[in-house]
């Protein structure tokens, strides 16, 4: 995957003793070359799923020979706590755990008891397969919501899609136990790929409809360097929300907080909302305020980065949160990425690392 990591410098940040901030990291203080500051952590807890959807997991890459990280590369629940804590103090609010299939991860429910006790904003995103047997149990440790991808509501469109021959019925169980266990409010993530799945964009709106669940429509993205990625496969946001517009009239919705990244519409008669994630055609960069934190403990400064900042050397070297606190700020002060900004065609070719690995 990422094989060239670049080394972390940690340089001019004042280390302060014992746990306090000092001042220039306190509250989300910290900035980027950007002026984005550091709010939302995505942690990957695992590179593995059950699914291979074709624009995230092709089979024919990610096959018997594949070769995951093993065990002993990837970060322990006590590491991937510590980091946390270090995170919060410096002004982040939201952690969320994505994979992979973050839920093939054994005894999530541990790691998620050990981050809510930092008391931020903890979610989840999931394929919704192993929801069913598990949400009760993820609520009990402090979870406080669900974002489930289920990119059609047809059978064999859905199955053609997680290449798994996993049937959407099982999902929606998921979905259900879900809602019973309170993990609210529910997001649906349907990855819109055209000739796929466009042609059920106004069936799958018609579905979750006065549900209380908010689907959102992700327009089909470059990640990764294995998906086959072409332009002409992507359906604008702009279209999705015309094509329902025509059946159920929307209008639109401010953010729920700054940076959102979906574009919220509301149903004119009451129906709810939707939301669409418009990457490609509208980019969102300037007001990135996420990190990513992969398996095996390394920094991602963007979702369409080639390397990664590797963390675990100070993590198993002894490295004091203080130490931490400043690899980490000097990762994010120099941080520029506006990829989705900047994306070409040539752009699209480069070697990036996957979203398996990285989480979305
Ligand atoms: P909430 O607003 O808290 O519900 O979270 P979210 O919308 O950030 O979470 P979610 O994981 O559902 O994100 C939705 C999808 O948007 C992801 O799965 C990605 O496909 C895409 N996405 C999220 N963050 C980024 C980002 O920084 N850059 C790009 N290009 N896409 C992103
Ligand atoms: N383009 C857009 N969304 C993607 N996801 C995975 N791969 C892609 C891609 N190439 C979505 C998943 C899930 C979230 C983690 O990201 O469907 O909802
Ligand atoms: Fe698995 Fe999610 Fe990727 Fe599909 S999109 S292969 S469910 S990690
Ligand atoms: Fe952030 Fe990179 Fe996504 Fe832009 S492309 S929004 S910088 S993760």
């Amino acid at each position: 995957m990422s094989d060239k990591v670049i080394p972390i410098r940690v340089a001019g940040a004042p280390s302060a003793p014992g746990v306090d901030m000092p001042a220039p990291y306190a509250g989300g203080a910290l900035r980027d070359l950007r002026g984005r500051r550091l709010r939302d952590l995505r942690i990957s807890v695992t590179d593995r799923c059950n699914f291979r959807c074709i624009y995230c997991m092709p089979r024919a890459v990610f096959d018997s020979d594949y070769r995951f990280l093993p065990h002993s590369a990837i970060l322990s629940f006590e590491e991937i706590a510590r980091l946390a804590r270090v995170f919060v103090a410096m002004g982040v609010e939201k952690l969320r755990l994505t994979g992979g299939e973050p839920l093939v991860r054994r005894d999530l429910d541990r790691l998620i008891a050990m981050l809510a006790e930092t008391g931020v904003d903890i979610a989840l995103t999931t394929n919704g397969s192993l929801l069913a047997k598990q949400a009760r149990a993820l609520k009990a440790a402090g979870l406080q919501r669900v974002t489930v991808s289920l990119d059609s509501l047809d059978d064999a469109t859905f199955r053609a899609m997680n290449d798994a021959d996993y049937p959407v019925a099982r999902v929606l169980e998921g979905i259900d136990a879900a809602a019973a266990a309170g993990l609210a409010p529910i997001k649906i993530n349907m990855v819109v790929k055209r000739g796929t799945n466009d042609h059920q964009i106004v069936d799958a709106a018609r579905h979750w409809r006065g549900s209380g669940h908010i689907l959102r429509f992700i327009e089909f993205m470059d990640v990764g360097s294995t998906n086959g990625w072409r332009m002409d496969d992507v359906v604008p946001s702009g279209d999705v929300v015309r094509r329902i517009s025509e059946v159920f009239p929307l209008v639109p919705l401010e953010a729920s907080y700054s940076g959102e990244v979906a574009e919220r519409w509301r149903y004119v008669d009451g129906g709810g909302e939707i939301g669409v994630i418009s990457s490609v055609t509208q980019a969102f960069c300037s007001e990135c305020t996420r990190l990513r934190l992969s398996t095996e403990g390394k920094l991602f400064t963007c979702l369409f980065a080639e390397h990664g900042h590797d963390l675990m050397p100070l993590l198993r070297g002894g490295a004091s949160d203080e130490v931490l606190r400043d690899a980490i700020a000097a990762v994010w002060l120099p941080r520029n990425d506006r990829y989705s900004e900047i994306r070409t065609a040539e752009t699209a070719k480069q070697r990036k690392v996957e979203m398996s690995y990285i989480g979305g």
